[in-house]
């Protein structure tokens, strides 16, 4: 079973693309929306929450650990690693690879959380990657809350939107990273906002597909159907709803795959 983490339903839009990648691997997707939004918290307490998750999914049996939250991996995945060290993690890290690669202008953007900003997979990737173009980095305050609660073409998500990106545009970028896994969701009306040339880059069909290097064999897909499994320590009923309605795993219910689901709380404020 591959398990899947994130403080909300941003990992969703990872979540999606390994289904689509795996689609008889077992999965169990864990949102730690009581403590939702991270990207503004201290380090070391984005830490302490993902190693209790970590101890949790490993009990429910997960064999892959998908940490599908750039402000997580940022601040937890070495810690991660080093605790659990027989244990696969794939992490998120702001694609400023493909985007420098692509970029004609050489003026690359990047959106993502302050804690995302701070950890050193992000000064990493520009130093190994992005020699010789500017790479503008921005917040986006609120966005992740409106995506939270399913607000994804109102009128605050749309003007946090336009506030953030006008600096990017303004200095003349021609790539867009989606450095949070929030983010695609609202991939529609950012599109209004920075026209139809800037490309945006959503790194998630690449981490699904290192997620299939590196959990293929480990899985045992004879034994797995497919069963998508949704913990919150919030309103799981909300995170259902959220899958449903937007991420489009709607037909996998209709034909019963879905385990429903349950609210824990293994975790304290
Ligand atoms: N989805 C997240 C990320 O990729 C976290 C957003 C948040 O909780 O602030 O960074």
């Amino acid at each position: 079973m591959i398990a899947v983490f994130d403080s909300g339903v941003g990992g969703l839009s990872v979540l999606r693309e390994i289904r689509a990648q795996l689609p008889r691997a077992d999965l169990l997707y864990f949102a730690d929306q009581f403590h939702v939004p991270y990207g503004a918290r201290p380090i070391e307490e984005i830490r302490l929450f993902s190693e209790a998750i970590t101890r949790f999914l490993l009990a429910r049996g997960a064999a892959t650990i998908v940490v599908a939250c750039n402000t997580a991996s940022a601040a937890a995945l070495k810690h991660l690693r080093a605790t659990f060290p027989d244990v696969p993690f794939v992490g998120m890290e702001p694609a400023v690879k493909p985007a420098v690669e692509r970029s004609r202008a050489r003026v690359v953007g990047v959106i993502a959380t302050p804690a995302t900003f701070q950890g050193e997979l992000f000064a990493s990737a520009v130093d190994r990657f992005a020699t010789g173009v500017k790479v503008i980095t921005q917040i986006c305050p609120g966005l992740v809350e409106q995506i939270e609660a399913g607000e994804l073409d109102r009128p605050k998500t749309k003007a946090i939107l336009r506030e953030s990106l006008a600096p990017l545009i303004a200095q003349g970028i021609d790539t867009l990273v989606l450095g949070c896994t929030h983010y695609p969701f609202v991939i529609p009306a950012m599109r209004e906002i920075v026209g139809p040339v800037v490309e945006i880059i959503d790194p998630s069909p690449a981490v699904a597909r290192q997620v299939e290097r590196v959990s293929a064999h480990r899985l045992d897909l004879q034994r797995e159907t497919g069963r998508l499994i949704l913990v919150s320590t919030g309103d799981v009923d909300k995170l259902k709803e959220f899958a449903d309605r937007v991420a489009g795993m709607k037909g996998k219910e209709a034909q019963g795959k879905w385990e429903g689901g349950n609210s824990v709380s293994l975790l304290s404020p």
